[in-house]
């Protein structure tokens, strides 16, 4: 028997070849797995109106991690009338197969390294080095959402809200409500795993993302998670900012930043910030971690313009191969598979058309596998 047991989930658009370039690194590293196949993507919401099929959940209870490309999303109306026409009346709503796969395994961690490689010709500075942990089952992403508004909370919230509240006396249908939800323990648990990062890796500072001055309860209860949980790191420094600042901060000197923590919707915005910083689309990586399951992709989407042209980066999944050998506890393999890339980049021969080459996504699997 294997000694680690992967599910495999491509996707769909350029996920497939991005997938194909990990494969051929990490049998390169001769890695003792066994991959699973798992059938997830937007061909399976056409034809079986589950993105996310009921298998590939059963799958997922029965490995040690997972790697995942890519999925094309759509909105909901444009995803619905994708159905097949036995399907199109079934009142079927598309949600992104991720965020349902971080909630329903609790994925609560998500892990968002970015940094510069030495002479990657996309690095907005040399040396940036930031690692981002987002929240990543709660917040605007709890799916709890009113669209037309219930009549019920219509009525509630009339008596609640503000008498110049823009949606007072407004019909169901012209307004809508997303709930933003912040638990103590959700919050809790992702500040503690930032700190304990940064104790491990011996990292200075924690940034806490928020915009407590406005949203008071959920972000206010986000940064007062914060600094409970600080005080149990006296070596860590602690320190906040609103996520507006933030992105002008980050810009303006990124060696000020170390780790950043953040509930899920700033997480998410500010870590394509710093992705971009080290390179974009190609560069970020991405881990989902729980406590027994976690799953890695690169932070990019399916790009269906691209698809099957093997024409994308395929670093940002590399790094994620990276990132899921390290939870597997192959360390070392890990350590190799990230000089190769580093070396591939300082040797500056094969490049993608994201760096202003012209190598495919094998290409540069293959320089990346040779130096292994
Ligand atoms: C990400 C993506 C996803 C998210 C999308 C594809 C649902 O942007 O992983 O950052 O919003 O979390
Ligand atoms: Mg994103």
């Amino acid at each position: 028997m294997a000694k680690h047991r992967i599910a495999w989930l491509p996707g769909d658009g350029v996920g497939v070849d991005v997938m194909e370039a990990a494969k051929l690194v990490l049998d390169k590293l001769g890695l003792d797995a066994e991959y699973v196949h798992g059938d997830i993507g937007w061909e399976f919401w056409c034809a079986e109106g589950d993105a996310f099929p009921a298998r590939t959940i059963e799958l997922l209870k029965h490995v040690d991690a997972a790697l995942f490309g890519a999925i094309t999303s759509k909105p909901v109306k444009a995803a619905a009338a994708e159905l097949t026409p036995a399907l199109r009346d079934k009142g079927l709503s598309y949600r992104s197969p991720i965020v349902r796969m971080r909630q329903m395994f609790d994925l609560y961690i998500c892990l968002r390294p970015c940094k510069a490689y030495p002479k990657n010709p996309l690095n907005y500075k040399e040396g940036i080095d930031l690692v981002v942990f987002r929240e990543n089952t709660e917040d605007l992403y709890a799916g709890v959402e009113f669209s037309p508004v219930p009549k019920e909370l219509a009525d509630q919230l009339a008596r609640l809200a503000k008498p110049f509240a823009s949606f007072a006396g407004l019909a169901p249908n012209d307004y809508a409500i997303s709930c933003k939800i912040n638990t103590q323990r959700g919050s809790e648990r992702i500040i503690r795993a930032a700190f304990e990062y940064a104790r491990k890796f011996r990292r200075k500072k924690v940034t806490v993302v928020h915009k407590a001055n406005v949203v008071r309860a959920t972000d206010g209860l986000f940064l007062e998670a914060a600094r409970a949980v600080a005080a149990d790191y006296a070596e860590i420094e602690l320190d906040d900012a609103n996520i507006d600042a933030m992105t002008m901060w980050l810009l303006k000197n990124p060696f000020n930043y170390d780790v950043l923590v953040a509930p899920n919707l700033y997480g998410d915005i500010i870590s394509d910030l710093c992705a971009q910083m080290v390179g974009g689309l190609g560069f970020g990586c991405s881990g989902n971690i729980g406590e027994k399951l976690a799953v890695f992709e690169p932070t990019h989407g399916s790009a269906p313009k691209y698809a099957g042209q093997h024409k994308v980066n395929p670093i940002a999944t590399i790094l994620a191969a990276k990132m899921m050998l390290e939870w597997l506890g192959e360390v070392e393999m890990a350590t190799s598979v990230e000089s190769a890339v580093a070396d591939v980049l300082v040797d500056g021969r094969v490049r993608t058309y994201d760096m202003g080459g012209s190598d495919s996504t094998l290409d540069m699997a293959r320089a990346i596998a040779a130096g292994l």
